[in-house]
């Protein structure tokens, strides 16, 4: 069947919501928003258009292609606002530093409509998704604000120990390198950044690719609301601007979002492993097991949201589902029936699901992966399962999937449900235990025995067991972080401060000389570190 159809003419695409090319020529390098005239990359979205002739594939604008003397640039210019520790931004209260924030989220919040069209033209998210990703990502730093004036207030009295008297802070660490990865590149990168901010760092972002241009529409706010060379951007080949930045020497944390391969060879990079602290989001393969007492409309309902939100382009998406026997038919039969139910069309499509996928080769590697299993000995259990046209693949349950097949262990990142029949609860559990990867894991059933006895294994593999629902990082409160391949380091609201900050006491012995000139120094306001402020 031909699917040419779930494309648009440029007339059905609603005015709201088209995009004439968009020219993001500009970076921020030292406090200023300067042009790129050096090679640029055409930006191509998952977006088809039908014309008279057939599909075309329109392009969305351009954004630079960074070389290694400008990403250096980026860095130099950060490692000057920061000045070893002595810089404006470092050195700056706790309050100065979040009330620049809290004007930077004034003005990201005006930026809203253009970044959200951008990420459906450029990623190809969803309406509703590109919006939850906006939303959570103000919501994000709202939560980040509090929870430093939370911090703060702890830290800020004074601690009396064996004759000891000390104030402990957390201090900043240096230059941030926060490196977002394209399905949420947004969000993922703003999580890191922001936090990196608050902390008294400066920063260097690296936007993914793609994902890039939905950034420019913020570049004027992060110019306007930080100190000159604070938060710096470099677009482009991470291959190219990213191992240069880290060889410099010059990057004390890197906050990377991507493949484990990748961010190993980074670190390998820099000159002083000892120096850099990672925090590091990586693959992952997390199953999902339904017991055979399990609740199938809920298990079916969560697993299909779980595997396919977003195209399963999500680190947390459930990709493979382990499902007992004797409630396979009925599992298969109602998860078929709910994967034919997702709609598919474009980004701003009303109840969309099914969204084309950011580039062709990622289409082609679901297709290599589907006919591997199929040669396997797998089959297609859903109509229209795996059938594609150009950016635009539908989404496909494979069973039976067994080891040996491609899609056993190797994580997809596409519309692909793989199911595995399973009679002995070891299948799962010796499947978690030797899997490389270690992010979470769904468990579907009812019985308090049989799930007790599963989470003790479990939670010694993976950093998040859900019950009867499906895998997810939020809510940003909780610790999102990972075991063996699948992360570095762990991030939440309050995990992200500490991640970008280090203990740092003020200590003297408890003389009366020492406290009279301790008092001096906070009465006086002669620090920005050690007093006593804390914020309300
Ligand atoms: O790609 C990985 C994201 O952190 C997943 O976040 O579970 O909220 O979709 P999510």
């Amino acid at each position: 069947m031909s699917y040419e159809h779930l494309f648009p003419t440029r007339d059905d695409i609603p005015a709201e919501h088209r995009l004439d090319p968009y020219p993001a020529d500009a970076y921020l390098v030292d406090g200023e928003l300067r042009r790129w005239a050096g090679p640029a990359e055409t930006a191509f979205g998952p977006v088809f258009v039908r014309t008279g002739g057939g599909l075309e594939r329109p392009s969305i604008g351009h954004y630079p292609l960074h070389d290694e003397a400008t990403a250096l640039e980026a860095v130099r210019a950060a490692a000057r606002a920061y000045d070893r520790g002595r810089g404006a931004w470092p050195t700056m209260t706790v309050a100065a530093r979040i009330e620049r924030v809290q004007d930077f989220a004034l003005r990201m919040k005006g930026q809203r409509e253009p970044v959200v069209r951008l990420m459906m033209w450029e990623i190809g998210k969803s309406l509703a998704d590109a919006r939850r990703e906006f939303d959570r990502t103000i919501e994000y730093i709202d939560d980040t604000i509090d929870a430093l004036k939370d911090l703060d207030r702890h830290s800020s009295r004074f601690i009396i120990s064996q004759g000891v008297i000390g104030q402990v802070r957390r201090a900043p660490l240096g230059v941030a390198l926060c490196m977002g990865p394209s399905n949420y590149p947004l969000n993922e990168t703003y999580t890191t950044l922001i936090p990196a901010l608050i902390m008294g760092n400066t920063a260097v972002m690296k936007t993914p690719r793609p994902g890039t241009l939905l950034h420019a529409p913020l570049l004027e706010a992060l110019r306007d609301a930080f100190p000159r060379g604070v938060v710096n951007t470099v677009s482009g080949t991470g291959r190219a601007v990213a191992p240069p930045m880290m060889a410099s020497g010059g990057v004390d944390v890197l906050a990377f979002i991507g493949s484990a391969p990748a961010a190993d060879a980074l670190k390998r990079a820099h000159p002083a492993p000892h120096r850099l602290r990672s925090v590091l989001g990586l693959e992952a393969k997390n199953p999902g097991v339904v017991l055979p007492d399990a609740d199938l409309d809920l298990a079916v309902r969560e697993c299909a949201l779980g595997a396919l939100s977003y195209n399963g382009q999500r680190c947390t998406a459930l990709k493979i589902l382990f499902v007992h026997q004797s409630v396979l038919p009925g599992f298969l039969d109602r998860l078929s029936r709910a994967v034919e139910g997702l709609r598919p069309g474009m980004p701003w499509d009303d109840g969309v699901t099914i969204t084309p996928l950011p580039d062709l080769a990622q289409v082609g590697k679901q297709l290599d992966l589907i006919d591997d299993a199929l040669g396997k000995g797998a089959h297609v259990v859903n109509r229209g399962g795996g059938e594609s046209c150009q950016t635009l693949l539908l989404p496909a349950v494979l069973h039976p999937v067994v080891p040996g097949m491609r899609l056993y262990d190797e994580e997809q990142w596409g519309p692909i449900v793989p199911v595995v029949a399973f009679d002995d609860l070891e299948t799962p559990v010796s499947y978690v235990l030797a899997s490389k990867y270690g992010q979470q894991v769904s468990v579907f059933g009812r019985d308090a025995e049989t799930i007790g006895r599963l989470i003790d294994p479990l939670v010694n593999q993976v950093c998040r067991v859900n019950i009867n629902s499906q895998c997810q990082r939020g809510p940003d409160v909780f610790p999102f972080t990972g075991r063996k391949d699948s992360a570095e380091g762990t991030l939440s609201v309050s995990d992200a401060l500490r991640v970008f900050s280090i203990r740092t006491l003020v200590a003297a012995k408890e003389h009366p000389d020492n406290r009279a000139l301790i008092s001096r120094i906070v009465r006086e306001r002669r620090s920005s570190f050690l007093n006593t402020d804390f914020i309300l």
